[in-house]
């Protein structure tokens, strides 16, 4: 896993990549000629200078500088890494990562995650020969195709019945061992981990089983079992039931956030599709994070009791950090008693979704939640309410939404909000600084040719695959025509080159940040037009190097007497001006 990533995958990511969705699904836009506009998610404004073109592949806020593509995006807005972005756009196209020199050397990994699999099929194949499994399904309403989505199987009552799928040798043993299914004895052997349980694999998002839940069937303890944390599978970084919801729905909006496998499960039987559940573990701050990659927002759905109420207090915490303008949190609590499972069985999917529809604003329900701790309207419960305000206010990142909740806190507590920002001790945010930008050409400068050529192409690729370059100009000199060179060679052997892909491909070059932001800007000849503007640049970068040099050999020629090669090269330019003007 450790070669590189080839270059024409990441041209075909970006050339296949939908940028509108992949920033609808996080920053909502609104379709606006061509392109599509939005208030800019890296700067707090109230009138949208965020623009995205589907037809460059390329974002860009005319307000902050802010620009990439889609793979710039991710990596900014989500905070991925390079390679993790190029991951999450590939698992969204459906596609496999390929590293160069890879070939047949295998991740590490390979052989764990092919136990894993080969337990999980025979799970399956389990469930159908036993139907006293069959039975307990049936009798909490699963039927039979919802089961095969989720893949829900069955592990036998004996010690022995998976271990005996697999060859009896060390390595096999290990292999089981590492996947968490088998569990050593401690006089020697093994035996299997999951008995006489009905098993729900939890996939990852390219659907690759790493671990399972395994319920008891009918009561006993622990009613849920579930894998050890092994290399494949960590239980506060998955979310059960993620990719069969990215499955069921391409353009999914939000993510309804459950206790257990049999709501997500259930839920889904009733055509609720975008449920997931933690496992088993309070929501952390890194499963909020991969739900916003997915959508833009999240319903936590709680039951009304205490426990729900102090788990939905903690899913609040783990998503401070992540929202901001475009995000949002809602908490939907249920009456006693009840959880997804059975309340969409006893009232149907309308009913739960229209109580989905009316989930409480993360806003409102920190409000309520903390004005019910401190109790009565007192000016020291104001005060309180402050207190208790202000490490939670501190979470959140700067930008409207913290100035918005400022704003409300304000409101609650009866402050002017200058005197409650100063109590609570955070920075206001729309003052913060604008991130740092290069400064933009003078207007009514002319731009070069050089520069314009470049412009031309960054925008229209696939012009340098039919642009006659003139003759003459891999010898001019001047600035910026190396790196037009060596775009005019990228884009006639690279086929299909997105604007945005050309851009990636400067992504660690000094160049890179300049044509950015030669693609952000606006060209201003057509398509049709832009052909003809790029041969006529090339030409006149030519003309123009010779006229230059053709005017250096003159006023040589005034001061001191050329060699004879120089005054062959003044007969040669002399011509050529002569014969192409
Ligand atoms: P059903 O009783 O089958 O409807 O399951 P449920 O999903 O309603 O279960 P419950 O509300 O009791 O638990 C919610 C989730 O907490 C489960 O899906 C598990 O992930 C987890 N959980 C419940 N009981 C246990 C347990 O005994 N051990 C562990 N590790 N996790 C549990
Ligand atoms: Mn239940």
């Amino acid at each position: 896993m450790n070669g590189r990533i080839p270059q024409h995958f990441i041209d075909e990511l970006l050339q296949r990549a939908d940028i509108v969705e992949i920033i609808g699904s996080r920053v909502p836009l609104k379709k606006a000629g061509r392109e599509y506009k939005a208030c800019c998610p890296f700067h707090g404004e109230k009138t949208p200078s965020f623009t995205v073109s589907p037809t460059k592949g390329f974002y860009h806020c005319f307000g902050c500088g802010a620009h990439g593509t889609a793979l710039g995006f991710l990596m900014e807005y989500d905070r991925l890494e390079f390679i993790a972005a190029v991951e999450e756009l590939a698992t969204r196209l459906g596609l496999e990562v390929p590293r160069e020199g890879a070939g047949q050397a295998q991740s590490p990994l390979a052989p764990v995650y092919d136990a894993l699999a080969a337990a999980a099929a025979f799970f399956e194949k389990s469930l159908r020969t036993h139907p006293s499994a069959v039975d307990y399904l049936r009798s909490r309403g699963l039927d039979g195709e919802t089961a095969r989505t989720f893949r829900v199987g069955y592990a036998p009552p004996a010690w022995d019945s998976l271990l005996r799928e697999f060859e009896d040798t060390d390595a096999e043993r290990t292999r089981l061992a590492a996947a968490g299914l088998i569990v050593a004895r401690e006089g020697g052997g093994y035996y299997d981990r999951f008995r006489d349980r009905i098993m729900f694999p939890i996939r990852d998002s390219r659907g690759r089983v790493i671990g399972f839940g395994g319920r008891v069937i009918g009561s006993g303890e622990p009613k849920y079992l579930n894998s050890p944390e092994t290399a494949v599978f960590h239980k506060g970084q998955e979310l059960y039931g993620l990719y069969e919801a990215r499955q069921a729905e391409r353009r999914l909006t939000r993510l309804l956030v459950v206790e257990g496998y049999m709501d997500v499960v259930s839920l889904g039987q009733h055509g609720i599709c975008d449920a997931v559940a933690t496992l088993g573990t309070a929501t952390t701050p890194d499963q909020v994070r991969r739900l916003f990659r997915a959508v833009p927002e999240i319903v936590f759905c709680f039951d009304g009791d205490r426990a729900g109420r102090a788990a939905a207090w903690r899913a609040l915490q783990a998503s401070l950090p992540e929202v901001r303008e475009g995000r949002q949190v809602r908490f939907l609590f249920l009456p006693d008693g009840e959880d997804p499972d059975s309340l969409v069985r006893k009232e149907g999917a309308k009913a739960f979704a229209t109580r989905a529809d009316a989930a409480v604003p993360l806003s409102d329900y920190l409000l309520e939640e903390l004005q019910r701790q401190v109790g009565s309207d007192s000016l020291d419960a104001r005060a309180r309410l402050a207190e208790l305000a202000r490490p939670l206010v501190a979470m959140l990142p700067p930008g409207v939404y913290r100035e918005l909740l400022t704003d409300r806190l304000s409101e609650a507590v009866g402050l002017r909000r200058e005197r409650l920002t100063a109590a609570l001790g955070t920075p206001s945010g729309s003052n913060a600084p604008a991130p740092a930008r290069r400064p933009r050409p003078v207007p009514g400068q002319r731009p070069s040719l050089v520069r314009q050529a470049i412009t031309l192409l960054v925008h229209h690729p696939e012009l340098g695959r039919t642009v006659t370059v003139p003759p003459g100009l891999d010898t001019v000199r001047t600035r910026g025509t190396a790196l037009l060179a060596e775009l005019l060679e990228l884009t006639r052997s690279t086929p299909g080159l997105t604007p945005g892909a050309l851009v990636e491909r400067f992504r660690e070059r000094p160049e890179g940040p300049h044509l950015a932001e030669l693609l952000a800007g606006q060209v201003l000849v057509g398509e049709a037009g832009a052909a003809r503007e790029l041969a006529d640049s090339l030409q006149r970068i030519v003309a123009q190097a010779r006229d230059e040099r053709l005017a250096e050999l003159v006023s040589k020629a005034a001061s001191a007497s050329l060699s004879t090669e120089e005054k062959d090269e003044f007969r040669r330019l002399q011509k050529e001006a002569a014969g192409i003007r």
